[in-house]
C-alpha cells in the first residue's frame, strides 16, 4: 500500500512563533489580509496583537469575528462576502478549530465556484484557494495542519466534512505561549480529542508508515502533559507539549484517518451542539473498548506508551488496562457522561439516535475503524456512553 503525506509548506512551532505573521505574510506577497476569528479573540486582545504585527509591516487587515462554535455555512459565506468587499489577497485564520475551519473553507471559495456542499467529501475541490495563514490557541483540533474542515450545514443539520489538499494551510504558526490563558475544561475536552486523533490514526486501516512514529510521539505527550495542563494552567513544559502533540495529532490523523469515534461524535455536535473535543471524550473508553478485538497488538502499544501497561503484560491485559486508563483519565479530567453532556432525557435521545448512527456511518470514518459497526452496534455504543 502506498501512503501519502500532506502538511503545510511551513510550520513555525515555538514560543513567538505567532509573531512571525507579518514576516510571512510579506513573503506570500500579501497586501491586505482578511483576519478570520471568533468574538472571543477580538475581547481578549489577541486578535489585536496579530493585527498590530501585521498594521506594523504596512499591511492593512480587516476582522471578520463572526465565526460560532461548530463554525456554519452561513459563518463561512458571511466570511466570502467579506473577503471579496475588502479585496483582501490574504487570509489569516486565528483561534480554535472553528475560526481555523472556517478560515480554510474561505480561502478555498474565494478561489472556486460555490455551491459549498459540493465540496464536501473526498477530493472534490478543484482550486487551490488564496494563501492562508492560521494561527492555533487550542492545543487541540490539530487544525492548522491539515487538509480537512468540518462546517454544519445549517439546512441538513449535518457536519459536512470535507478533505482535501486544497485545504491545506499556507502557514501554521504554532506559539503554545498563545495557550496560556485557556480554561482548564477547554484545555481538558481539547486535550482528549488530540489523544483521540493519534490514536485512531494509529489504528486505524489507513495507518503507514509515515503517521505511526508521529501518533506515539503525539500519545506519549499527551499522557505526560495533559493532566498537568488542566491542573496548572500556567504551567509552560506542559502547555508547550500539549501544543506540540495538537500538532502531531493533526499531521497524523490528517494522513492516516480518523475512525468511530470520530464518526459518532459530530452527529453530536450537529444536533446538540456538544463541543467536538468533549463529545470525543465522552464516546472514547467505550469505543475503544468496543475496537480493541480488531487491532489488539495496536492498543496495548497504546497502552504502554501511556504508562498503562509495560512489557510484561500481555496484550489481552494492555488492552484492559488502556479502557480503564482512558475512563479514570475522563474522571480525573472532570468529562462528564454523554448523558449530561446532551442535556435531553433519554428517551428524547433515542427518537434520533437510529439517524445519528446512520449519519455516523455515511460519514465514512467508522469504516477505517478496527471493527466496523452496523447502525445497531453505534446504537448500543451510545447507550453505552450515556
Ligand atoms: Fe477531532
Amino acid at each position: 500500500m502506498v501512503a501519502q503525506f500532506n502538511i503545510p509548506s511551513t510550520v513555525i512551532v515555538g514560543a513567538g512563533a505567532s509573531k512571525e505573521v507579518a514576516a510571512q505574510a510579506k513573503r506570500l506577497k500579501a497586501s491586505r489580509v482578511l483576519l478570520i476569528t471568533d468574538s472571543y479573540m477580538e475581547q481578549c486582545g489577541m486578535a489585536g496583537q496579530i493585527i498590530g504585527s501585521l498594521a506594523k509591516e504596512g499591511i492593512a487587515t480587516s476582522i471578520f469575528s463572526g465565526v460560532q462554535p461548530d463554525p456554519t455555512d452561513r459563518n463561512v459565506l458571511e466570511g466570502l462576502r467579506h473577503f471579496q468587499e475588502t479585496k483582501a489577497d490574504l487570509v489569516v485564520g486565528l483561534g480554535g478549530g472553528s475560526p481555523m475551519d472556517a478560515a480554510k473553507v474561505i480561502a478555498i471559495l474565494a478561489n472556486n465556484e460555490l455551491p459549498m456542499s459540493q465540496y464536501a467529501g473526498y477530493h472534490n475541490i478543484h482550486q487551490p484557494g488564496v494563501p492562508l495563514i492560521v494561527i492555533p490557541t487550542t492545543a487541540g483540533t490539530g487544525s492548522e495542519v491539515t487538509k480537512v474542515a468540518v462546517i454544519s450545514d445549517t439546512e441538513r443539520d449535518v457536519k459536512m466534512m470535507m478533505l482535501d489538499v486544497n485545504l491545506l494551510p499556507t502557514v501554521a504558526l504554532v506559539d503554545y505561549e498563545l495557550t496560556m490563558t485557556m480554561p482548564a475544561p477547554l484545555t481538558a475536552h481539547v486535550g482528549v480529542d488530540t489523544l483521540v486523533h493519534a490514536v485512531e490514526a494509529y489504528v486505524s486501516k489507513k495507518t503507514n508508515a509515515i503517521t505511526d512514529p508521529i501518533a506515539l510521539s503525539c500519545i506519549r505527550l499527551v499522557a505526560e502533559n495533559l493532566y498537568t495542563a488542566f491542573k496548572e494552567p500556567h504551567n509552560k513544559k506542559s502547555r508547550e507539549g500539549m501544543m506540540l502533540a495538537a500538532c502531531q495529532g493533526g499531521m497524523a490523523f490528517a494522513n492516516s484517518s480518523v475512525c468511530l469515534v470520530h464518526g459518532m461524535s459530530r452527529p453530536i455536535g450537529a444536533l446538540y451542539h456538544v463541543p467536538h473535543g468533549l463529545s470525543n471524550a465522552v464516546l472514547f473508553p467505550a469505543v475503544t473498548e468496543y475496537s480493541i478485538p480488531g487491532a489488539l497488538e495496536r492498543y496495548a502499544t497504546i497502552a504502554r506508551t501511556m504508562g498503562y501497561a509495560s512489557e510484561m503484560d500481555s496484550n489481552e491485559s494492555a488492552g484492559l488496562a488502556l479502557v480503564k486508563g482512558l475512563q479514570e483519565l475522563n474522571g480525573k479530567l472532570e468529562i462528564p457522561s454523554l448523558g449530561v453532556c446532551v442535556k435531553v432525557d433519554l428517551s428524547v435521545f433515542d427518537e434520533r439516535v437510529e439517524k445519528m448512527a446512520s449519519d455516523g456511518l455515511a460519514s465514512g470514518s467508522p469504516g477505517n475503524n478496527p471493527v466496523v459497526p452496523d447502525v445497531e452496534q453505534i446504537v448500543e455504543l451510545y447507550h453505552k456512553a450515556w
